[in-house]
C-alpha cells in the first residue's frame, strides 16, 4: 500500500495540517487530503501494524477532521473515517444473498489425506507436480464484504452459503476493514470479498477477565467472541471489542473496462493488501510439489501458539487461478483447496462430582471434577462451572458426558453436556445453602448469578485473598504458592494480607522442607514486592471489579492509595474507565475502617501507597520498539517489559523491520535468526539492555 514517496507525502501533508489546525479556510481547502491522511494512517496502524506517526498527532487528526465535518455537514463523504462509527443500533439484521455461494473446505488431518488430495489434483489437471500457496486457517468469524465503485457497500455473515445476515454496520466498527478501496485502479466496479473477524489472543483474555469480574461466564474461545461480537445489535459496544479482519479471498469482479488478469492466488492476496485489505502476504508461503507443504504443515503446528491469534489450521490452496478453474468445485467444497486441521482441542469426559469453591469476595463456584482426560498437551481433571445459570442454561448432571475444550492458553471449558448419553443414573446438582468453609448462610443478590458468603473473615477468603494478592500479575511473591499460604494459614502464621510481611522466617527455616536457601529466596521476593507500583497493590486488593486494566487507570489518576477513601462516588466515577459498579465497589472497600488500617498497616511495613506516573511521552527509550527472546538471567521478562514501558518504549510481538532492539536470553531461536536478517535491529544481550536502560 505504501510506497517511499507516498509516505513523504503523507509525512509531510499530516505536519502541515497539524500546523494549520485554526486556519479554517486551509483546512476546508485540504479536507479530501485530511482524510487520506487519515485513512493512510489507519492502515499503517491497523492493517500493516507499522503506525509511522504517534497515537496523539492521529486522534489530533482525526478530531480535527471531526470538528469541520460537524460545521460542514454537506462536506462529510460515506468513505470518511468519521463515518465508521454511525448512529448504530440495528433493529435486526436483514438477509442478503451472496453474489457468490460462500463454499466450506474439505478437511484433511494427516499427510495421507493431503496426498491423496494432490494425486487427485494432479490427476484432474494432468501435471506431474502443482504450485501451492499455504496460509493460516483462521478461526474466527467468516465474512463477505461488497464493494461497489470503490465504497464498502455490505458486509455478511456466512449464513447458509447462499445468503447471510446484512451486517454492514458492525463490520464498519473494524478498522482494518476500509470504508473504501481504489478497485477501479484495476478497472473493477464491483467486487465480493472473503475472509475472518477475528478477536486477537491478548483481546480475548482482557474481554473474558471484564465478564469474570462482573461474575458473567466467560467465553470459550475467541471465535465466540468475534461471532457474538458481530451479532451485537449496537454497533457502538462492537468498536469496543477490539476486532479484526483477515481477508483471504476474492469471491467475485466485475471489471467496467478491460480486464487486468490476476494470475495466482498469491498474486490476488498481493493485490488485496495493496487494496488496504489485511491479506495474508507477510503469513503466506508458496510451495512446489506437495511434500514440501506436508513438512511446512507439520512444523507449523508447533508454531500454532506463538501467534497473536487463534488458529485451527492452515489452507492449502492450488496456486495458479487458470488451474484453480479447471479443477472447478464439488457440490460443497472447491476442489482446489483443502483445510490441513491441526489437533483438535476438544475432548469429551465424564463429571464424576461437583465441589463448591468460596472466592476472595465470598463467591461461591461450582467446580466440575471429571474423569482426567488430555486436551492440547494438558491433562484436565477440573473444571468451573461459574454459576447456577451455566449450569441450568448447559442442563448439566452429575455422571454425564460432557463436551470440554481448551483453546491455547485458555482455561479449559465446558461446551455442552450430552442427555442423550443419559442412563438414568445421573443426578441434578445441588447448590448448598451455606458457606462450606465457614458454614455462614449464603446470600444471593437480586441482580446477581451468584451465590455469597457474607462473612468477610471465612477462612476461605481470608486464604484467597492472600493467594491473589502474592500472585503473579499482582505482588508477585514467588516462592509463596497456593500450598505455601494454605499450610502457613493452618499453622496461624498468616492471618491477613498484613502477615505476609511479618512471617517468622527463623521458625520456617527450621520446618521440614524448607531449605535456607529457599527461605532467603522466599524473604527477599516479599522485600522486593514492596517495590511494586501502585497498580499493582491496587489490583492485589482484590476490591471487586477492579482488575489489572483498572488498576491501572485508577492508579494514574490519583496521588496516593488512600486518595480513594476520601472520593465520593461522582469523583469516583470521573476515572476513565470507571462506571457506577467500579465506583460503588471502591467506595465501599473504602468505607471499611478495617480495611484503612490494613492499608496503613501495609504502609508502615514500607509498601509503596504512592502513584509515581508513566510517562505519556518522553523517556530514554521514547518510540523505541523493543522484542525479547529466550531465557533472561538477572531480570523476569515480565520486568523487562515493564522497565521499557516506564522508559517510553514499547514491546512489540514479532521480529519485523519496525523492530529497533531485539533483547537475547539464553537458548534464543527463530526470532534471533530472522533478526539478523535484517539490518537495522539492534541485537543486544541482557547486559547490553541494561547498560541501553542505565
Ligand atoms: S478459503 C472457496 N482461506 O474456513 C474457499 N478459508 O470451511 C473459501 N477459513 O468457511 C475459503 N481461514 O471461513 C479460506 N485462509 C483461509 C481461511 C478460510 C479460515 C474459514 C472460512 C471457511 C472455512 C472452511
Amino acid at each position: 500500500m505504501s510506497r517511499t514517496e507516498d509516505i513523504k507525502r503523507i509525512q509531510e501533508l499530516s505536519k502541515s495540517l497539524l500546523e494549520h489546525v485554526q486556519d479554517e479556510p486551509f483546512l476546508l481547502r485540504h479536507i479530501s487530503q485530511l482524510r487520506e491522511c487519515i485513512c493512510f494512517h489507519e492502515n499503517r496502524y491497523y492493517v500493516m501494524n507499522d503506525p509511522l506517526i504517534a497515537d496523539v498527532e492521529f486522534d489530533q487528526l482525526y478530531k480535527l477532521l471531526e470538528k469541520i465535518e460537524a460545521t460542514h455537514p454537506t462536506l462529510v463523504t460515506p468513505d470518511s473515517p468519521t463515518q465508521r462509527v454511525g448512529p448504530g443500533i440495528a433493529k435486526q439484521f436483514n438477509t442478503v444473498q451472496h453474489l457468490v455461494p460462500m463454499l466450506s473446505l474439505e478437511n484433511s488431518y494427516n499427510a495421507d489425506d493431503l496426498l491423496e488430495w494432490d494425486r487427485k489434483a494432479r490427476e484432474l489437471s494432468k501435471l506431474d507436480e502443482l504450485q501451492y500457496c499455504v496460509e493460516p486457517k483462521f478461526d474466527g468469524a467468516s465474512i463477505s464484504l461488497v464493494y461497489e465503485n470503490d465504497l464498502f457497500k455490505r458486509g455478511a455473515t456466512r449464513g447458509d452459503g447462499v445468503a447471510g445476515e446484512d451486517i454492514t454496520l458492525n463490520l464498519k466498527q473494524i478498522k482494518s476493514i476500509p470504508l473504501s478501496a481504489p478497485f477501479s485502479k484495476y478497472g473493477i466496479q464491483q467486487a465480493e470479498i472473503r475472509g475472518e473477524v477475528l478477536m486477537n489472543k491478548k483481546s480475548f483474555q482482557s474481554f473474558n477477565e471484564q465478564l469474570i469480574e462482573q461474575n458473567l461466564p466467560p467465553l470459550a474461545n475467541p471465535r465466540n467472541a468475534a461471532s457474538g461480537s458481530l451479532r451485537i445489535k449496537d454497533a457502538s459496544i462492537v468498536s469496543k471489542r477490539n476486532l479484526e479482519a483477515f481477508i483471504y479471498h476474492i469471491a467475485y469482479l466485475h471489471f467496467e473496462n478491460n480486464e487486468k488478469e490476476i494470475l495466482s492466488h498469491s498474486n490476488s492476496l498481493e493485490m488485496l493488501w495493496e487494496l488496504g485489505f489485511r491479506s495474508p502476504v507477510q503469513e503466506k508461503k508458496v510451495f512446489k510439489g506437495i511434500q514440501a507443504v506436508i513438512a511446512f504443515c507439520k512444523d507449523f503446528e508447533e508454531k500454532r501458539d506463538d501467534l497473536p491469534y487463534e488458529i485451527d489450521g492452515l489452507v492449502i490452496k492450488v496456486n495458479e487461478l487458470a488451474l484453480q478453474e479447471k479443477l472447478g468445485m464439488t457440490t460443497h467444497h472447491p476442489r482446489w483447496a483443502i483445510a490441513y486441521k491441526f489437533k483438535a482441542r476438544q475432548a469429551t469426559s465424564k463429571l464424576l462430582q461437583v465441589e463448591f469453591q468460596v472466592g476472595r469476595t465470598g463467591s461461591i463456584t461450582p467446580v466440575a471434577k471429571i474423569q482426567p482426560v488430555p486436551i492440547g498437551g494438558v491433562t484436565v481433571a477440573s473444571i468451573s462451572l461459574h454459576n447456577q445459570d451455566f449450569i441450568n442454561e448447559k442442563d448439566i448432571r452429575i455422571g454425564d458426558t460432557l463436551l470440554v475444550e481448551r483453546a491455547g492458553d485458555v482455561i479449559p471449558y465446558i461446551v455442552k453436556s450430552f442427555p442423550e448419553l443419559r442412563n438414568g443414573n445421573e443426578s441434578k446438582i445441588q447448590f448448598p445453602t451455606q458457606c462450606p468453609v465457614c458454614k455462614t448462610a449464603l446470600i444471593k443478590p437480586e441482580e446477581e448469578a451468584v451465590w455469597r458468603c457474607p462473612n468477610d473473615l471465612c477462612d476461605a477468603q481470608v486464604v484467597e485473598r492472600m493467594i491473589h494478592f502474592t500472585s503473579k500479575d499482582a505482588m508477585d511473591i514467588r516462592g509463596l504458592g497456593d500450598a505455601n499460604i494454605r499450610k502457613f494459614h493452618e499453622l496461624g502464621w498468616l492471618k491477613n494480607i498484613p502477615s505476609i510481611y511479618e512471617l517468622p522466617f527463623d521458625e520456617l527455616k527450621r520446618m521440614e522442607g524448607f531449605g535456607a536457601k529457599s527461605v532467603t529466596n522466599l524473604q527477599e521476593a516479599i522485600e522486593k514486592s514492596k517495590q511494586q507500583p501502585l497498580y499493582r497493590l491496587i489490583n492485589a486488593l482484590g476490591i471487586r471489579y477492579v482488575g489489572e486494566t483498572t488498576a491501572k487507570t485508577i492508579a494514574q489518576a490519583i496521588d496516593h492509595l488512600l486518595d480513594l477513601s476520601k472520593m465520593n462516588l461522582d469523583e469516583l466515577q470521573q476515572i476513565e474507565d470507571v462506571g457506577v459498579k467500579v465506583a460503588d465497589s471502591i467506595h465501599q472497600y473504602f468505607s471499611k475502617k478495617e480495611n484503612i488500617e490494613m492499608l496503613k498497616g501495609l504502609e508502615s511495613l514500607g509498601l509503596q501507597l504512592n502513584s509515581i506516573k508513566k510517562q505519556s511521552s518522553g523517556g530514554s527509550l521514547s518510540g523505541k520498539t523493543f522484542l525479547f527472546t529466550g531465557t533472561l538471567n538477572q531480570l523476569k521478562r515480565s520486568e523487562a517489559e515493564q522497565m521499557v514501558e516506564d522508559n517510553g518504549g514499547k514491546i512489540l510481538s514479532g521480529v519485523s523491520s519496525k523492530l529497533d532492539y531485539l533483547i537475547v536470553g539464553e537458548d534464543a531461536g527463530s526470532k534471533l535468526e530472522k533478526a539478523k536478517k535484517i539490518a537495522s535491529i539492534q541485537i543486544l544481550d541482557e547486559d547490553g539492555f541494561l547498560k541501553l536502560i542505565g
